[in-house]
């Protein structure tokens, strides 16, 4: 029997995903779907809020982000995948949304706030930019989700669909909408490959679930270790080193790496060997997922029918919440 709370999360779909997606969501997804109702959905109009000049990027990303959802074992017969654009209850619940909100209280939102910022949106924001939130309620609520698996950076998103839930069951005297909790990962988030920032495709620091044995080897090759550690008999720093931030992520072998850490702070031990190791793990987690990626990848007009029929059953849940609010708004002609 599966818990009766419903998990309803996703992606913006502007790149392949990447290995602090793994730890970040992906390999809780997996788990998650055996105990809750899970939905994930491929967040592509969100993403076309700052991609919107590059269309066929957002649309090519779609089947790469299910390509990788299913590489790692998120099972389309337990996990309800589906896509944003082909639900337009999602934009119209968003339009009913708008009125309950200020654009000063969507300024003051920490996560947009940072992420104008990013985007150098400083000058003129966009208006579709700055209403996200707004939009992500709807994607909460259009299937009633209750726990919102997201990254710390994702909380004010979620504080402000409660407000807009608690507005709405207010102003309109109803209890159709299900306020949502958010589910934080356990594992902070991943560093990038240059230690300067979390792990994202735009800053070029990442490591793709796709990635070839051989691009992989490269990227932990250039990772960042310790910039005073030019001999491999000078003692060598461990803390901010990016090669012990992973191993302490996936090196399960615990004594090993204590033993390791010892030695490099002590000297003697050389960067080439310390990254063979970690490459070795990496390898030896990525390969199961990538193999499985290039098989699936023959076939894309499966994985497309794979996310339709997930949409489908999204399709007539979105309906039956419309129909509800349709009603609570006195729209039911
Ligand atoms: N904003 C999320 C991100 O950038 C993606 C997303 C869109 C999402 N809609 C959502 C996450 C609804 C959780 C729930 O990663």
């Amino acid at each position: 029997m599966k818990n009766q709370e419903i998990v309803l999360t996703g992606d913006r779909p502007s790149g392949p995903l990447h290995l602090g997606h793994y730890v970040g969501s992906l390999k809780n997804r997996v788990i998650l779907q055996d105990q809750y109702t899970q939905y994930v959905m491929i967040a592509d109009v969100q993403a076309l809020t700052d991609n919107f000049e590059n269309p066929q990027k957002v649309s090519d990303n779609v089947i790469e982000v299910a390509l990788d959802y299913l590489a790692v074992g998120i099972d389309p017969t337990k996990t309800t995948i589906f896509i944003q654009s082909m639900i337009p209850e999602i934009a119209e619940l968003t339009i009913f949304y708008l009125n309950l909100v200020t654009v000063n209280r969507l300024m003051r939102n920490p996560t947009i706030k940072t992420e104008i910022k990013m985007r150098g949106f400083e000058e003129s924001i966009p208006a579709g930019f700055l209403m996200y939130p707004v939009s992500q309620a709807a994607d909460i609520t259009i299937v009633k989700g209750t726990i919102i698996p997201v990254g710390e950076d994702q909380i004010p998103v979620i504080e402000q669909t409660n407000e807009i839930i608690r507005t709405f069951n207010r102003i309109y005297q109803t209890n159709v909408l299900v306020e949502a909790k958010p589910m934080l990962s356990k594992v902070a988030r991943l560093v990038g490959l240059d230690g300067q920032d979390k792990m994202s495709k735009s800053l070029g620091n990442a490591i793709f679930l796709g990635d070839s044995e051989d691009v992989l080897k490269k990227r932990v090759m250039s990772m960042y270790t310790d910039s005073n550690h030019l001999r491999v008999q000078d003692p060598g720093k461990v803390e901010g080193n990016v090669v012990f931030t992973y191993l302490d992520v996936f090196d399960t072998n615990v004594e090993k790496l204590s033993e390791l850490k010892a030695h490099y702070q002590r000297g003697g031990l050389g960067d080439v060997v310390l990254k063979n190791y970690l490459f070795e793990i990496l390898n030896e987690l990525l390969t199961p997922i990538r193999e499985k990626r290039k098989i699936l990848a023959q076939d894309r007009s499966e994985i497309m029918k794979i996310l339709l029929k997930g949409t489908a059953q999204v399709k007539v849940i979105a309906e039956k919440t419309m129909n509800e609010v349709r009603t609570s708004l006195r729209l039911n002609y």
